[in-house]
């Protein structure tokens, strides 16, 4: 399930939009029943515009009525691990409590979790 995952994930890099920085990024996310939603960065001529290709993943699951999550994989052509935006993060921790990360690029793949790349999300609680 992790390798099929890691595989939607760059599938769906191929179809990032993203003329302004050359940089593309594919998401994927598993539910808990096991279905995968993708995800890959839209760019946009007013830049701040842009959305990551994290949030795009969650907001598609999100709006096939799935609202709880077991694992998410990341994808860049790159020769670096690159991990998700702090805005993607919090935008995760409204669903998951904590949630295992899989960062994959060209030459490899690690696992982490969202608690240890977001130690304090914002609750808006006081
Ligand atoms: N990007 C993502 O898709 N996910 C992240 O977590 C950070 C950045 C995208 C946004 C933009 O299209 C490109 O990467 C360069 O910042």
């Amino acid at each position: 399930m992790e390798d099929e995952l890691i595989q939607a994930a760059q599938e769906a890099c191929k179809f990032s939009y993203s003329p302004y920085s050359n940089f593309s990024v594919g998401a994927a996310i598993l539910t808990e029943d096991d279905q995968i939603f993708t995800g890959t960065n839209v760019e946009n001529a007013s830049l701040g515009l842009t959305m990551c290709a994290e949030r795009v993943a969650v907001f598609n699951a999100l709006s096939h009525g799935h609202r709880k999550f077991k694992l998410l994989a990341v994808y860049t052509p790159t020769d670096i691990p690159v991990y998700p935006c702090g805005a993607c993060l919090q935008v995760i921790s409204e669903f998951c409590d904590n949630l295992t990360i899989i960062i994959a690029w060209k030459r490899g793949k690690l696992r982490t979790t969202l608690n240890t790349l977001l130690t304090h999300p914002f609750r808006g609680e006081a």
